[in-house]
């Protein structure tokens, strides 16, 4: 499947850019953003990377934690994933708050039995996110412009955790109660007021449950590995599609970007154009089961709507403009 059989198609709800830091993620999410809302679908374009581009890559602040409608769109919304609110969105769905002191202290007192602490809080409210935009209806495709490879793969990991994790809190929340019963019984307290915790615990252990299906089918899902030639990205390139594998998360589109063109009146730009050019033939020996999309260097960086277009079309083979 080529990546504009991937953007067009409808029943692809969620495509996930990723790779090592720096190699353009973000502007692909965001290329990719664009050609889904300019074909029709309703799209939102998140970014889950705490050190967020997505605001500079759209020249719009999308900072503000809340779903921003794009300018010049009526169907493209983007957000930067804001750490403390989602955080405390997260902390929501897992019962925290909702499930009063005594699943506190069971949270806390996990963390001290099993030396199993809570999962860590950036990639567990974005990961509450992507529960949250899972049912959410209001989007045909939702797009994730993640962070560079490690933590995302922490990302990726957390359905795992956290289900084994809610799995020993709930555990524990019943041995608990019915300890507090047997409390209560023997000093004769009142009547406890129903206690829905279990059931929310339950409910996000199902969410979860519901969104492994979702990212680990290949007509729903798509994780693009955005990469440059050169050695380090190979090798992290790798290591990422070996964990993407691990974890059943569809990955069948590679995008090479940042390629230089042949210049032969430049020495130095011959030397990397070589070097490029022999590691380019490396990936297409090492990912041969993967599609590549190669991508030329810009003259300048790719910021706004004009750029991200163009970036576009190069991505699904439209473009007569490679310079
Ligand atoms: N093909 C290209 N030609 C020219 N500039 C590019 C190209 N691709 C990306 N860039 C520029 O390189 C920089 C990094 O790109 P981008 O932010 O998309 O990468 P990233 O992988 O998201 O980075 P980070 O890991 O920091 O989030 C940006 O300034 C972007 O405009
Ligand atoms: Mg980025």
């Amino acid at each position: 499947m080529t990546l504009r059989d991937v953007v067009y198609k409808d029943s692809v709800k969620f495509i996930l850019s990723g790779g090592k830091g720096g190699v353009g993620k973000t502007s692909c999410a965001g290329a990719i953003a664009v050609l889904s809302a300019r074909y029709g679908f309703r799209t939102l374009v998140l970014s889950t990377d705490p050190a967020h581009s997505l605001s500079d890559s759209f020249d719009q602040d999308l900072s503000g934690g809340e779903v921003i409608p794009i300018k010049g769109f009526d169907n493209l919304w983007g957000m930067e994933i804001n750490t403390e609110k989602g955080m405390q969105q997260f902390q929501d769905i897992i019962g925290d708050g909702a499930a009063g002191p005594e699943a506190q202290m069971a949270a806390n007192l996990m963390g001290d039995m099993t030396g199993m602490s809570p999962p860590g809080s950036d990639e567990a409210m974005a990961f509450g996110k992507i529960l949250e935009f899972i049912e959410d209806s209001s989007y045909d495709r939702v797009i994730f412009d993640t962070a560079p490879t490690g933590h995302t793969l922490k990302l990726l990991e957390l359905p795992d955790l956290l289900d084994s994790w809610l799995g020993k809190m709930l555990t524990l929340r019943q041995r608990l109660s019915s300890m507090m019963g047997g409390l209560r019984s023997m000093f004769g307290g009142g009547n406890q007021d129903e206690d829905n915790s279990w059931e929310m615990i339950q409910q996000t252990k199902d969410k979860i449950r519901a969104a492994r299906i979702e990212l680990s089918d290949p007509d729903t899902t798509q994780f693009i590995v955005v990469m440059i030639p050169e050695a380090m990205a190979v090798f992290e390139t790798q290591r990422l599609l070996a964990n993407l594998d691990t974890w059943h998360i569809p990955a069948t589109n590679m995008v090479v970007n940042q390629l230089i063109p042949p210049n032969p009146s430049c020495m130095f730009c011959t030397k990397r154009y070589e070097m490029q050019q022999t590691n380019l033939k490396d990936i297409r020996d090492l990912f041969s089961d993967i599609d590549i999309t190669e991508v030329p260097l810009f003259d300048g960086e790719i910021r706004g709507l004009e750029e991200l277009s163009r970036l576009g079309m190069i991505l699904i083979g439209d473009s007569e403009d490679e310079t």
